[in-house]
């Protein structure tokens, strides 16, 4: 039985239907005033919708939209096939000046995320605490209210080895999960949490096991007392993957069991983020019921998932610099305020996004590199400290040293991007290194100044040009560009897949 709608879930939409088009397919009225159920899909907003006019309804046409709904009858399908995510009971369309006022009541989830359980089944951890456990799991598949348009879950049981209940793709409602969170027996062993980590960051989280991209990933840690293994090394490289680590810790070591603490704070070394916000501990196994609601709310604030990856955080950028007579000292300073101000927009940590830099003339000078600063303050302040050096300018040498230099150093799940900013024509071949840079995984951004070769800066920058070269008449203008610096590279991040 569809869930009746309450006040707050009756939702009514007044106006502008991009996806008109779409709701009244050949254009035949299926939306009126006489009742009945229909289903709405909330989908993805894209450009240009034309406008539509049928059956007394006119949609609008509109360059943007954010979202929009698809509309359809749900005669013909049974009420077991409907996700709750899709569903609405009632509707009612009424022509109001020209305007579409839609109500409907909508049972969407906001709360798109891709989650990962990971659940102690150790033998320390018995059999009744065991049952307790499963209880809990069931409990939080009821909440989240799992569903293909909103989360998906799956579950990997950790003992000395980790190992798959079933993944994100296995279930698609929070029934078929419950039943199947029955049927998991206890496999045993030590509490290996690490070795768990590791495993979700490098199998669970695939596409083949129904990762969506799109959605944020999240792992939840069930730790009953404290792990066998250390957490530390393997919670950082799932966060740099982008994985929102969570822990609840449940019966954590008395002051008098410390001493067997292998990891001391392991929860700390863990989390996403050391606010709270990431880590329940729960007294005892008994009052583990009470975290169900606090949990699946925290899980569900996704603008508050601070390690999902975004284009701003999940970035190893090169600034590659040119340091040459030409630009004098002035400019130089203009210059370093450029880099100071791409890089204020990022979110900086050693797990988050790293910056490096190289200034550059006939010669080449590390002036940094990604693993030295982790935190903004202090790459801006060394960015400030970077001294203008003065001489030639082989902008070739310098492209194939900050591959040597920098980006050889990399991380392989950070996106490498180079921002090479020069003001003249290049002393040596800039297209060999660059193709090199190319080829090896960097994604080039090139910034031409005053006398810069426009046919060098698109051999630098990555394919299309447009997208990754600059060019700027004078140094006064180049904070212009820094927006539009940030939104290509946001862009780019947007249309490559994200896991
Ligand atoms: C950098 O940002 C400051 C503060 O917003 C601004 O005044 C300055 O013009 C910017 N400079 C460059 C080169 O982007």
């Amino acid at each position: 039985h569809p869930t009746p709608c309450t006040v707050e879930r009756f939702l009514c939409f007044l106006g502008e239907f991009p996806a008109l088009d779409t709701m009244f397919p050949p254009c035949s009225g299926i939306i009126d005033n006489a009742g009945g159920k229909i289903l709405v899909q909330k989908v993805a907003g894209h450009s240009g919708y034309r406008g539509s006019f049928s059956n007394g309804v006119r949609s609008l046409s509109l360059p943007r939209w954010r979202e929009s709904f698809l509309v359809a009858g749900t005669d013909r399908l049974l009420e077991e096939d409907v996700s709750r995510l899709l569903i609405l009971a009632r509707r009612k369309a009424v022509r109001k000046e020209q305007k579409l006022l839609l109500c409907l009541c909508v049972l969407i989830s906001d709360c798109k995320v891709d989650l990962s359980f990971l659940i102690d089944g150790s033998w320390s951890i018995g059999k009744r605490r065991f049952q307790i456990q499963k209880r809990f799991l069931s409990n939080v598949a009821d909440a989240l209210d799992v569903g293909s348009a909103g989360p998906l879950m799956g579950i990997v049981q950790y003992g000395n080895d980790p190992s798959t209940e079933f993944n994100l793709k296995t279930y698609t409602n929070s029934k078929d999960i419950r039943n199947a969170i029955e049927k998991i027996p206890q496999k045993g062993g030590l509490s290996n949490v690490g070795r768990a980590l590791s495993f979700v960051n490098k199998n669970f989280f695939s596409d083949a096991n129904g990762n969506r991209g799109g959605a944020p990933n999240v792992a939840i840690v069930m730790v009953d007392g404290w792990p066998t293994d250390k957490v530390e090394e393997a919670s950082r490289l799932a966060r740099e993957s982008g994985i929102n680590i969570f822990f609840v810790t449940i019966e954590e070591a008395a002051e008098s069991e410390k001493q067997n603490v292998i990891e001391p704070d392991f929860v700390d070394k863990a989390v996403c983020r050391t606010n709270g916000f990431y880590s329940l501990s729960v007294p005892s196994w008994f009052s583990l019921h009470k975290a169900v609601q606090p949990l699946v709310k925290r899980v569900c604030d996704t603008d508050r998932l601070a390690c999902s990856k975004t284009c701003l955080n999940s970035a190893d950028l090169g600034f590659v610099i040119d340091g040459s007579s030409s630009v004098g000292t002035g400019n130089f300073r203009t210059v370093l305020q450029f880099v100071a101000n791409v890089s204020k927009e990022f979110e900086i940590s050693d797990t988050d996004t790293r910056v490096g830099a190289v200034q550059y003339t006939y010669e080449q000078r590390l002036e940094f590199a990604f693993d030295r600063y982790n935190s903004k303050q202090d790459v801006l302040s060394a960015i400030k400290r970077i001294s203008y050096w003065s001489g030639g300018t082989s902008t070739g040498a310098a492209i194939s040293y900050a591959l040597e230099q920098l980006f050889s150093k990399s991380k392989p799940n950070k996106r490498k991007i180079m921002i090479l900013i020069t003001d003249g024509r290049s002393y040596d071949d800039v297209r060999v290194p660059a193709m090199a840079a190319h080829q090896s995984g960097v994604i080039a951004y090139s910034i031409g100044i005053a006398w810069a070769a426009h046919d060098e800066l698109e051999a630098i920058a990555t394919d299309p040009d447009k997208e990754h070269s600059f060019f700027v008449d004078e140094f006064d203008h180049l904070y212009q560009f820094v927006n539009q610096l940030i939104q290509n590279i946001c862009t780019e991040f947007n249309s490559q897949p994200r896991n």
